[in-house]
């Protein structure tokens, strides 16, 4: 099956709602700037790159209802810039690609309105095919690192679902078993949402590629039995020294691999990177709500259990082997290996 996570066609924006995965595949339409804002926020469009991507376009639609309605000033427009802002704080890519949008607006302001329009479509639409682009440089980078044969983890879903293209983590099995290679991905269950479970294994059945589901608390035994040869993950924002923060749990991950002395791996596209950002911890971390930790369990509310729910964790630079770009490989990443690479 061909999955398309965003689509935008004769000015109709339709995502997958990956809220319905694995068990029913279910496409909606997005038709204003509040249909965009909670789609994001109830993870029925997520992944850094995926929510810029949208939110990119939900500023176009929400441009034509402003004009419809003799409204489209800077004020209106960066207001709903705002908005959206606010919808998730981690991933970058979301200011990211909404400061794209304002900045075009700025630009073009003066011109006619329809002119206005029409260049906030194809911003949106060139944030989109960037991305796509960005995806296969990505595969192309972390295949070179990956040999045939290769059983690799994986963790939360960084694959198509999350990205305008093949992924970012999952970007190199994808170039890998085109160019004939082998590999086997063991997906960590990802909770308590369950990217993995439900969308990255999904993913990877729909394209046949070979994986194995695993709950997340297994993949040290796993690691110290010699079944894993690398870990790849996502990222949602990183800082200038090399600080990646992730789903939560990525960062358990890197230490069992430090310990294990298996590389690992973090793929993710240049506006993922927030060179304004000095270091990990300074990034802001989103807590979500109780429920998702409890309603796997069907626990009653009235218990009032006590729940903490970061949905995502910092891991420090120290312990990545490499941060795989669409521009290259930045190995032992830091302060000073990043600004030689945004410089070169
Ligand atoms: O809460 P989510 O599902 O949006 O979290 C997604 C992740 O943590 C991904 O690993 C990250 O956004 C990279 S996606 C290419």
């Amino acid at each position: 099956m061909q999955i398309e996570t965003i689509r935008f066609e004769r000015g109709k924006l339709t995502i997958l709602d990956q809220s319905s995965l694995p068990n029913h595949v279910k496409y909606i339409e997005l038709n204003t700037l509040d249909d965009v804002f909670k789609a994001i926020k109830h993870l029925k469009v997520r992944g850094a790159p995926a929510i810029g991507i949208t939110a990119a376009y939900g500023l176009y639609l929400h441009a034509k209802f402003l004009y419809r309605t003799r409204s489209l000033t800077s004020e209106t427009f960066y207001s709903a810039v705002i908005y959206l802002k606010g919808c998730r704080p981690t991933a970058k890519n979301l200011p990211w690609a909404v400061n794209k949008m304002y900045t075009r607006f700025e630009e073009v302001k003066n011109r006619s309105q329809c002119d206005v329009l029409d260049e906030l479509k194809i911003t949106a639409e060139t944030i989109h095919e960037e991305d796509r682009i960005a995806c296969e440089n990505i595969g192309f980078y972390g295949n070179e690192l990956l040999r045939d044969g290769a059983n690799i983890l994986t963790h939360c879903n960084a694959g198509i679902l999350a990205t305008g293209g093949i992924g970012t983590a999952l970007a190199p099995v994808y170039t890998a078993i085109n160019q004939g290679k082998k590999c086997h991905v063991y997906v960590d269950e990802t909770r308590p949402v369950g990217q993995g479970a439900r969308l990255t294994y999904w993913e990877l059945m729909q394209n046949r590629i070979s994986a194995t589901l695993i709950t997340d608390n297994m993949a040290g035994y796993l690691m110290s039995c010699g079944e894993i040869d690398l870990v790849c993950v996502g990222a949602d924002r990183i800082s200038a020294n090399g600080d990646v923060a992730n789903k939560i749990g990525t960062y358990s991950l890197a230490v069992l691999a430090d310990y294990h002395k298996i590389p690992f791996y973090v793929l993710a596209p240049f506006s993922t990177f927030d060179m304004n950002i000095a270091k990990g911890t300074d990034i802001s971390i989103e807590h979500r709500a109780a429920n998702e930790v409890t309603r796997f369990w069907k626990i009653n509310k009235e218990l009032n259990y006590q729940v903490k729910n970061p949905a995502f964790d910092v891991t420090p630079h120290s312990i990545i082997s490499a941060i795989i770009t669409d521009k290259g490989v930045i190995h032992k990443p830091n302060k000073k290996t990043i600004s030689h690479f945004f410089n070169f």
